[in-house]
């Protein structure tokens, strides 16, 4: 059972018709078994060098090393191909059908499991990309492509065959694909990222729940600071300190919920539900 400030913090946004808006990082597909970025799990061994994301995840080293790329890609594509959404997911896809216009998602995952959960594409700003999808590397135009998924399902150590290389081919220009995801070594845009987007929706939020994130990365750290100048509402649930759970206590109302996503997520949906059902009752 929430305690009752919750419920109050919740309600009253509710009740003032806020915008709502979620941000959500790997934490909030841990439960669903994909491994966070910044746990164990998320190295990479190349030969003898064990890599870490940070180093996997750059253009340089795709210009470098793009088979090793790519295979390390795939393989989290499997992973996150494999995963369903969890309970966590399923409350912000109904907090979505629940609010409407006035709710708004923004995710650092690039495995798709909000979209798997019914959030629509449109609504849902991926300010990281998608691991599902592909655009050329030699930008010879802008379009994204659905990553084949003959891919899938691969063995792990197992190198790139020149069938599997044809497949990451681009049509047009004869380059290489990419995966469309944000490199550490590139910049967040509005046409690929949603960066103006998201600092407009954060701009209007009168609540922010920010779900199973470190804290880490820039255009997230700018939404969190936007909405505490704007005088909202920051309500970090995570398991583990971060940075945001700062902002949260500084913020209006605001609140820290050490608990996983996946428990905490339906009881805050339950209690939106009750406050928008119950208020419109006679
Ligand atoms: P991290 O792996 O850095 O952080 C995951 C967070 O989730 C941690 O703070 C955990 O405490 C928390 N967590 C774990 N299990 C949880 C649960 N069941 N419920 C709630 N929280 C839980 O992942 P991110 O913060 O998402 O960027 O990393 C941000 C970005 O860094 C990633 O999107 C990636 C990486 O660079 C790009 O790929 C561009």
């Amino acid at each position: 059972m929430l305690p009752p400030d919750w419920i109050d913090t919740l309600q009253r946004h509710i009740s003032r018709k806020s915008r709502i808006t979620v941000l959500t990082g790997a934490g909030i597909s841990a439960e669903s078994g994909i491994p966070t970025f910044r746990g164990p799990e998320g190295y990479w061994t190349v030969g003898s060098q064990v890599y870490h994301p940070q180093e996997m995840a750059t253009f340089a080293m795709f210009r470098q090393r793009p088979d090793d790329v790519w295979q390390w890609y795939l393989h989290r594509a499997t992973i996150c191909h494999a995963a369903a959404p969890n309970t966590g997911h399923l409350a912000i896809a109904a907090m979505e059908t629940l609010l409407g216009d006035r709710f708004t998602l923004i995710t650092q995952n690039v495995d798709g499991l909000h979209l798997k959960a019914g959030n629509p594409i449109e609504k849902t700003y991926q300010i990281h990309g998608n691991v599902f999808q592909v655009r050329c590397a030699a930008a010879c135009s802008p379009e994204l492509h659905s990553l084949p998924m003959d891919l899938i399902g691969r063995a792990k150590e197992a190198s790139l065959t020149d069938a599997e290389r044809a497949l990451l081919t681009c049509r047009r220009c004869g380059e290489r694909l990419r995966p469309h995801v944000l490199w550490f070594d590139e910049v967040y845009d509005e046409r690929y990222f949603h960066f103006e987007s998201s600092l407009q929706a954060a701009a209007e939020t009168g609540l922010l729940l920010i779900v199973g994130t470190s804290g880490v990365t820039n255009l997230p750290n700018q939404v969190a600071w936007t909405v505490l100048r704007k005088g909202g509402t920051i309500i970090d649930i995570n398991p583990a300190e971060n940075p945001f759970s700062e902002l949260a206590r500084r913020s209006p109302g605001g609140t820290v919920i050490p608990l996983p996503s996946g428990r905490l997520l339906p009881q805050l949906l339950h209690a939106m539900q009750q406050e928008m059902t119950g208020r419109s009752q006679p």
